[in-house]
């Protein structure tokens, strides 16, 4: 049990696909997460395809996204959206939303919880410490 990765222990590809569903859903239907949906465009299928395959890797599944783009550069990447304090909290608020929906275990979605906000801290690019 302690030699599986957190991919194997959500459920696979297809938990995973289900996580980012629910997640890019919600954004689309939530009012309170407007502002995080106000960042992306009116399409969000390649938003959709592209966080699956990068959450896989990042679980510690297939590497479907770099095997296709290299280096995530995730950062760098996102630095064409303005990703302050607000649209952090949004976007982890709905994650955290979708993980609790898709049924992700409480010890994993705490652990996950720290690791997302790591990722989505180091992603801001506007304000200081308030912003
Ligand atoms: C902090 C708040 C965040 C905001 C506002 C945000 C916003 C966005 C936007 C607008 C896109 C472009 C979507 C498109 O191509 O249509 C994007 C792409 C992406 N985001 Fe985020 N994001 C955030 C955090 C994160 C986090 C925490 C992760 C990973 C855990 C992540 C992973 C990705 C990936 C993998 C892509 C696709 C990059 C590419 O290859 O183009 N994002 N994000």
């Amino acid at each position: 049990m302690e030699t599986q990765t957190p991919f194997e222990r959500i459920g696979g590809e297809e938990k995973v696909k289900a996580l980012v569903e629910r997640f890019y859903d919600l954004m689309d239907l939530e009012p309170r997460y407007s502002a995080l949906r106000a960042v992306h465009g009116s399409e969000l299928g390649q938003a959709r395809q592209k966080l699956f395959w990068f959450l896989c890797g990042w679980l510690g599944g297939p590497q479907h996204y770099t095997n296709r783009f290299g280096h995530p550069m995730l950062r760098a990447r996102h630095l064409p959206f303005r990703i302050g304090i607000r649209e952090r909290d949004q976007w982890l608020a709905c994650m955290d939303q979708a993980m609790q929906e898709t049924g992700v275990e409480e010890t994993m979605r705490e652990r996950l919880r720290e690791s997302f906000f790591q990722t989505a801290d180091w992603m801001r690019n506007v304000g200081g410490g308030s912003g």
